[in-house]
């Protein structure tokens, strides 16, 4: 979709917004998890990871139009000795929000919150069915770098993808150009 029709797709009042995940969110988000996996995280496992938030070694972004909340993302930040690592651990998008542009707008925030806690590289893994978020992360730089034989209820593989010099100034020009096309 391009930009104009982005731009005109989202009346005044209906922007975009990327902000924490609260535990208030969670009764929007767990829908839309359920919706978007075959084995879908409990509010437990959100709960915990929003605790986690806390003590520095998560981050939890929500979208939200309005107050409807559209879609969420996560991070978990590991420490490194050569620059810490950011491993995506979750994404996903209410079906009815899907290709406009909301998994990018998250992702560039998530991006810019590794970079500040010091992160040099990304990672995640993606079903190898999932093309679709497999095109998504390529806009951002992932490449495959391996495979996690039946990662997936024990029968589908897991493709790992990398993305590294995330902290250098080419990297920062690219998720600006992403955020334009949001
Ligand atoms: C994958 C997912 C998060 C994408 O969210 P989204 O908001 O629709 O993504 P965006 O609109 O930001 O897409 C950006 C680009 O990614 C690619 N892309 C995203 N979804 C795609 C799809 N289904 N098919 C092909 N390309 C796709 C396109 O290049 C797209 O740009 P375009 O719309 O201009 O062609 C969403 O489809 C989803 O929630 N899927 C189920 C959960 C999931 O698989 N999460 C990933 C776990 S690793």
């Amino acid at each position: 979709m391009s930009v104009l029709a982005r731009f005109l797709q989202r009346a005044p009042g209906d922007e975009l917004v990327i902000e924490p995940m609260r535990r208030r969110h969670l009764g929007q988000v767990l829908p839309i998890e359920q919706a978007a996996y075959p084995m879908s995280w409990s509010r437990t496992v959100f709960e915990s990871e929003l605790d986690q938030v806390r003590g520095g070694t998560r981050e939890y972004l929500v979208a939200r139009q309005g107050r409807t909340v559209v879609g969420y993302a996560g991070l978990w930040i590991v420490p490194d000795p050569d620059g810490a690592q950011a491993h995506i651990t979750n994404v996903a998008v209410d079906p009815s929000s899907r290709r406009s542009g909301v998994a990018t707008a998250l992702l560039v925030e998530l991006a810019r919150r590794a970079i500040g806690r010091g992160c040099v590289s990304w990672t995640l893994e993606v079903r190898q069915s999932s093309t679709g978020a497999q095109e998504l992360y390529r806009s951002f730089g992932f490449a495959p770098a391996g495979v996690r034989t039946r990662y997936y209820e024990n029968s589908e593989d897991a493709i790992v993808m990398w993305c590294h010099d995330i902290h250098l100034p080419d990297y920062r020009a690219r998720l600006e150009e992403l955020a334009c096309e949001t």
